[in-house]
């Protein structure tokens, strides 16, 4: 018989978005929940659950925090071991330390190796699904989805496609980008938890022909979802103004080639001009802010009260290793303080909102992965809310639950994360 666990804490599930009204309104605090079948079977009251469940090993985490496990939709797994790497910003970043290093992806052992490594190293810190961008190379995907479906991850990766301004031995071309995207599409796509994504990496690499090749691979498999860079640095939207003279803005080098979609998650979108914002908005694209790397190589602050406002889709994702952690705690941490130099401070269950459920939205999945429900695929994690002596001192004399969890999100990293389920399996 399948194993039963019920686990006791304080169960947190979100019933709206807190970024409608009053943000606790849009929270639910449970006592337990119980996993069953890789899924949530039910949420409530420890009496209740024990009752209705005898035969449920239960596991009691006392006060600890559970709640979905962290969804990150924007990561380059390839660049996990230059991560933290000096001194330059977007260009000068990618062609000195991110090039040399993806070059080493055609290899599908160390590919293997450093899949393997990322998904240790993000599972540690609680996020349970991530939406990777890969190499150029074939066996950078295969890689990458063997190593999340033997850990049985939700997970999203592509291809990243580059014809132009790469290095020799990191280009592909528009047929053989859109060729290798396809079969690894058919390869890998809805096989157990994963999906693939298609991914030119961003317009400055990729030809017109290259762009069109990836709009009639999107055109023919609508579901799939597209993932892409817009409006991160000035420099590079300079750039690619001089690349595509004929372009509205930077959206339209991917618009006019059918890369702008519902399904279409865009990295960064920091400097965007008004056309841009409203396109954006009627397609209901998703925007990804990614505020450690944004603050890390340089790029500006992203805006979330301006986007929310106008009722953008956004999900908030550590872009590893632009970005300068694993830890989506962390990258909450730094979406609070880029509120902060825009004077609008976020809410701490908004930040776990935009961690788990905004993230899952964003990727399309909120009615499988990012919050905690009956039927809900079960992946978990629970937080120690007094993981380190700091951390203690100050949740120590806290009032209620969110001054208690306002530490951990500010100061919280692995320490913190005390368990995580995937599947319904323990994992950490
Ligand atoms: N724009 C194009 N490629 C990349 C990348 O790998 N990281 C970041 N942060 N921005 C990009
Ligand atoms: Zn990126």
């Amino acid at each position: 018989m399948a194993q039963k666990t019920l686990l006791k804490g304080r169960v947190l599930s979100f019933t709206g978005s807190p970024f409608d009204g009053e943000p606790t309104e849009a929270t639910r605090l449970d006592e337990a929940v119980v996993i069953e079948h890789g899924r949530i079977a039910e949420v409530g009251t420890a009496d209740a659950l024990k009752k209705a469940h005898p035969d449920a090993v239960t596991k009691d985490h006392g006060t600890r925090l559970i709640m979905a496990g962290f969804v990150d939709p924007h990561v380059h797994y390839p660049q996990t071991a230059m991560i933290a790497s000096w001194g330059k910003r977007l260009i000068d970043w990618l062609n000195t330390y991110t090039f040399p290093e993806e070059m080493k992806f055609g290899d599908f052992d160390y590919a293997t190796e450093i899949a393997n490594r990322y998904l240790d190293l993000t599972t540690a810190h609680g996020t349970t699904t991530m939406c990777s961008f890969c190499t150029i190379h074939p066996e950078s995907v295969d890689a990458f989805f063997t190593a999340a479906q033997q850990r049985g991850q939700r997970v999203v990766a592509g291809k990243t496609c580059m014809d132009r301004n790469a290095p020799e031995g990191l280009r592909d071309t528009a047929q053989t980008a859109y060729d290798q995207s396809a079969a690894l599409l058919e390869k890998w796509h809805r096989v157990d938890r994963l999906s693939y994504a298609i991914t030119p990496r961003f317009s400055p690499t990729s030809t017109p022909e290259q762009l069109e090749a990836m709009g009639a691979l999107w055109a023919e498999h609508p579901h799939c979802l597209m993932q892409t860079h817009l409006s991160e640095q000035t420099d590079e939207i300079e750039w690619v103004r001089s690349l595509f003279p004929d372009a509205r803005d930077y959206l339209d080098t991917y618009e006019k080639f059918g890369l702008l979609g519902q399904n279409g998650l865009y990295g960064h979108v920091i400097h965007l001009e008004d056309r841009e914002r409203d396109r954006l908005r009627e397609v209901d694209a998703s925007l990804i802010h990614c505020p450690t790397s944004n603050t890390f190589i340089g790029s500006g602050l992203f805006d979330m009260n301006g986007l929310i406002h106008d009722g953008h889709r956004i999900g908030l994702a550590t872009d590893t290793g632009g970005g300068s952690s694993f830890s989506m705690l962390r990258t909450m941490a730094a979406a609070y303080e880029i509120g902060q130099l825009r004077g609008r401070p976020l809410h701490p269950a908004q930040l776990l909102w935009l961690g788990t459920v905004g993230s899952a939205r964003s990727l399309r999945m909120d009615d499988r992965i990012g919050n905690i429900a009956q039927g809900m695929e079960a992946d978990l994690v629970v937080i120690d809310l007094a993981s380190t002596p700091a951390i203690a001192q100050r949740e120590a004399h806290a009032e209620d639950v969110w001054e208690a969890i306002f530490p951990t999100i500010m100061m919280g990293d692995d320490r913190a994360v005390a368990e995580v389920w995937i599947g319904g399996q323990q994992a950490a």
